[in-house]
């Protein structure tokens, strides 16, 4: 599948108060079903038909690669406060509430409908009150949210020049010195390898942790350079 450069990227009113989990019924719009296995649960991704449009609509490779990851780091989010960024579908912000975070799963307005589809066909009842689901446009609504996450998560998020400064500064909001930031991206192009190599370590102290055979995702361990008093 090849990545559309995402030109619209602000079109809503941000807004960070629509965190619930309203028991909707999404049942009238479900389209492809992707079945995973992570760490031995079973993960049923919906491509939601109200947000078949721009790059939210796909299970992109480097979602899944870092699934696998996190499996084969034998990752246990019980306990900690997890966010991911541009969720699309949550499959990673899923499998991190499945694996026990108290988990935030943003992306744009429109496309938060698929996610919260998604988190009620894969979390447990019981688990529910530790997933929220909400709108954080990058570089924008950011500071509406705490910097007390233990990981934060992204998964082909970088696609566009015009997020080359919007994440960081997102990143650095979001994080402390205890931070793991981890960063999945397709690297289709040298400037996405430059913005990762070159800008983020000038923010962040930044490790290439895995890549796929192909050399085509890479995984990116981030961790914050620079602490501000009482972060
Ligand atoms: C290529 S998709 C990746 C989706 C998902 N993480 C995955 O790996 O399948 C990029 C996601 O980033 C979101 N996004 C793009 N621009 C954004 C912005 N300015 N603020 C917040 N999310 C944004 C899109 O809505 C989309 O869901």
């Amino acid at each position: 599948m090849a990545l559309q450069q995402d030109g619209n990227a602000s079109p809503e009113e941000p807004n960070t108060t629509n965190t619930s989990l309203a028991a909707d019924d999404y049942s009238d719009c479900e389209q492809p079903e992707t079945c995973f296995e992570f760490s031995g649960h079973r993960l049923k991704i919906t491509q939601h038909s109200k947000t078949l449009f721009g790059v939210s609509a796909f299970i992109w490779d480097a979602g899944i690669f870092l699934c696998k990851y996190i499996e084969k780091q034998n990752m246990d989010f019980t306990g900690k406060k997890v966010i991911e960024l541009g969720s699309g579908t949550g499959l990673v912000g899923i499998f991190a509430g499945l694996l026990g975070a108290n988990v935030t799963l943003t992306d744009r307005w429109h496309v938060l409908d698929q996610i919260k589809s998604n988190v009620f066909a894969n979390i447990p009842a019981s688990a529910l009150d530790r997933c929220k689901v909400c709108a954080l446009l990058w570089g924008t609504d950011h500071t509406h949210f705490p910097s007390d996450y233990d990981f934060i998560f992204g998964s082909d998020i970088v696609y566009n020049k015009d997020f080359y400064t919007l994440l960081p500064k997102t990143l650095e909001h979001l994080s402390n010195a205890g931070t793991e930031i981890y960063l999945a991206s397709a690297m289709r192009s040298q400037k996405i390898v430059y913005f990762h190599e070159v800008t983020l370590p000038q923010y962040f102290k930044c490790d290439l942790v895995c890549n796929d055979e192909n050399r085509l995702i890479s995984i990116y361990r981030l961790t914050k350079k620079y602490t501000e008093p009482g972060k």
